[in-house]
């Protein structure tokens, strides 16, 4: 199917619900209930977790973690029931009648999946919600943790810093981001050239199987830990918990964020990055995002604007004699930089304003909503000015897709590609990041910049990695293609998982055939079993 019809698809959802009337019988949900409730235990009960659409709160708490608006509009497709298990037996009993009745089971920890795949379906669905799931125990004598899959990434830093103002994860800078999606998917964040991704740091993870047996790394054996290491975890369980590995952060360290427009030069500044980047101290990471504005030195003209965003571990002195070395088209200054401790630095990173209290990361909600599309692309050789100029101006043409530039190289480029399911190490200079928000609620509005996005995505082809067009996994973007879990499920996997995972998709299907061989942890991208 190709995307457009996808779209319509979207369109269409009303009607075909009442093509699949089974979940909508009382009689058939009621089996369902039964089924949970005589599969769990008796101190354990699970009505209280359990929301059908009667219920008055089923659409708050279906709201609760819908992170994108493109999903929230009355033609989205519901599910017609919501478990938002309390204890992991009620997981346990959400596998086994799942996979009894053969339905299709929804996953969702934090609900930051860019295309709505933790809580939408093309098919008659039920959620299980994991957000009750998220005790978070930190030993810093052992330098580790377990983190439950409903915790957020800012409640987890915030319990580490709680503990240590010496320790910190490399996860995401986003801190409403749900633990379950993102480390099951490979996360990243600004310590990667440093210390890798959240799944360099894993240890150990408890996971409820397809049979509904709650395995720990030892039982389930080596190949499902790989799998679940950024192979995304919708595909081969229910993961309940990760134990991750800390990582050391000085006490202080610098921040900077620094903005140049086309008039301050902002071209020559980004094709130096492009040298620099990722090749710079392990300690220096340097986020690059462009986007477009309206020009402060011409009335009605439009600019870009390119904003650097640093991290460092380290203080201001060493900064900038890296810095006056090896990229002084900045012209980085000692104004610019900022010292703090990690944990602020999280808060700086996720635009609060300083001197925001730490306590700001316990708050679940993200700080805005929008409707949005994302896509992701790898780089692998300097785009050369000429371009870089020709791709200003065509963002310009098109106003609202912004690019995000994330440097590689350091620690990222001396892992194994298969030492997890992330492929994209050595050889990858930086990762695009394609970004388009919104604000206006309609169909029309969304395929407006749903294209818009689309087009800027098409224009950077000649730049980008090919054969194939590499992908982030935690990025999903359903352009890449979509399965349907029919026959073909194979052939349409392999187009999309050869980009996300490359020569790892092949050892992923491997895992899937052998630990859910009738493909009951399945959605639009999920990996495929082996054609039979
Ligand atoms: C604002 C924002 C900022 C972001 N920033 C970053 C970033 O800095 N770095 C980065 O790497 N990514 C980032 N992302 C992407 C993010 O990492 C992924 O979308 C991630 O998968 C979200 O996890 P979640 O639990 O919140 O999402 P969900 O939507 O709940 O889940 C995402 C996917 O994982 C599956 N899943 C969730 N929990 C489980 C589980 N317990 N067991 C099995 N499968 C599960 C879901 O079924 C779904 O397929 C960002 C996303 C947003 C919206
Ligand atoms: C939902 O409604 C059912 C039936 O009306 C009720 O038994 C159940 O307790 C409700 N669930 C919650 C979580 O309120
Ligand atoms: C979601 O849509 C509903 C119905 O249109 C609307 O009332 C609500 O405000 C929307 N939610 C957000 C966060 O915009
Ligand atoms: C740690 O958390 C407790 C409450 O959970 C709080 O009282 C204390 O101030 C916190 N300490 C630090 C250093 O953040
Ligand atoms: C831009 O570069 C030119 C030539 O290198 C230089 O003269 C000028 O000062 C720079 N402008 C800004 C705003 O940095
Ligand atoms: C740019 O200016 C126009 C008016 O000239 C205004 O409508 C628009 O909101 C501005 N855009 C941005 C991104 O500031
Ligand atoms: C742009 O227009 C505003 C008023 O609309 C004016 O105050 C400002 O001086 C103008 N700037 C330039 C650079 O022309
Ligand atoms: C870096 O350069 C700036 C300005 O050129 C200068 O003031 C500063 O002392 C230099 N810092 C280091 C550490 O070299
Ligand atoms: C989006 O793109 C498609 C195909 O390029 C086109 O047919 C459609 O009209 C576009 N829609 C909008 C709203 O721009």
């Amino acid at each position: 199917m190709t995307i457009l019809s996808y779209t319509k698809m979207l369109l269409l959802l009303p009607i075909l619900v009442l093509c699949f009337a089974w979940p909508a019988s009382i009689s058939a949900e009621e089996n369902f209930v039964q089924c949970l409730i005589s599969n769990s235990l008796p101190s354990e009960p699970i009505t209280p977790a359990i929301f059908v659409r009667d219920n008055s709160t089923f659409t708050s708490v279906l709201n609760s973690l819908v992170r994108n608006l493109r999903f929230n509009t009355s033609t989205t497709r519901k599910p017609f029931l919501i478990i938002t298990a309390l204890h992991v037996s009620h997981v346990q009993a959400a596998v086994v009648c799942g996979k009894k009745f053969s339905l299709q089971l929804k996953i969702r920890s934090g609900g930051h999946n860019y295309e709505g795949i933790s809580y939408v379906a093309e098919v008659p669905f039920f959620i299980l919600d994991l957000f009750n799931l998220r005790s978070i125990d930190v030993d810093i004598k052992t330098e580790s943790a377990w983190v439950q899959v409903g915790a957020t990434l800012g409640e987890l830093y915030y319990e580490i810093a709680n503990k240590s103002k010496t320790h910190g994860f490399p996860a995401g800078v986003c801190p409403t981001v749900g633990v379950g999606g993102h480390l099951s998917g490979g996360g990243y964040g600004n310590m990667m050239r440093k210390y890798g991704l959240t799944v360099d740091n894993l240890i150990d993870a408890q996971v409820v199987d397809v049979n509904g047996r709650f395995l720990d790394r030892k039982s389930m054996g080596e190949d499902l830990f790989w799998a679940i290491s950024g192979g995304g975890g919708s595909s081969f369980a229910v993961v309940i918990s990760y134990k991750i590995h800390l990582v050391r952060v000085p006490e202080i360290v610098t921040v900077f964020r620094v903005q140049r427009n086309l008039e301050q030069n902002a071209t020559d500044i980004v094709f130096e990055w492009e040298q620099v980047a990722p090749s710079l101290d392990k300690d220096l990471f340097i986020r690059l995002t462009m986007d477009v504005i309206n020009s402060t030195t011409q009335n009605g003209t439009m600019t870009v604007r390119a904003t650097f965003l640093a991290l460092f571990l380290g203080d201001s002195k060493r900064l900038l004699s890296i810095t006056n070395t090896s990229f002084p088209s900045l012209g980085l200054k000692e104004s610019d930089c900022i010292e703090q401790s990690w944990v602020q630095s999280v808060l700086f990173w996720t635009n609060f304003p300083l001197g925001t209290p730490a306590e700001a990361l316990l708050d679940r909600r993200p700080q805005t909503l929008t409707f949005l599309k994302r896509g992701s692309d790898y780089v692998k050789t300097p785009i050369p000015k000429v371009d870089l100029e020709r791709i200003f101006k065509r963002m310009i043409e098109l106003e609202a897709p912004m690019l995000t530039f994330n440097p590689y190289g350091g620690r990222m480029a001396e892992i194994p590609a298969s030492a997890t399911p992330f492929p994209h190490r050595a050889g990858n200079l930086w990762k695009i990041q394609y970004a388009t928000n919104w604000n206006e609620p309609g169909n029309d509005v969304s395929e407006k910049f749903v294209n818009l996005t689309r087009n800027l995505r098409r224009y950077m082809t000649p730049f980008v990695s090919k054969n194939p067009r590499e992908a982030f996994y935690n990025y999903q973007d359903l352009d890449l293609g979509i399965n349907h879990n029919g026959k073909a499920s194979f052939f349409e996997g392999k187009v999309y998982g050869i980009k996300y995972f490359k020569g790892n998709f092949y050892r992923l299907v491997k895992v899937k055939t052998q630990v859910d061989p009738n493909n009951f942890f399945r959605n639009e991208q999920s990996v495929p079993t082996l054609p039979h």
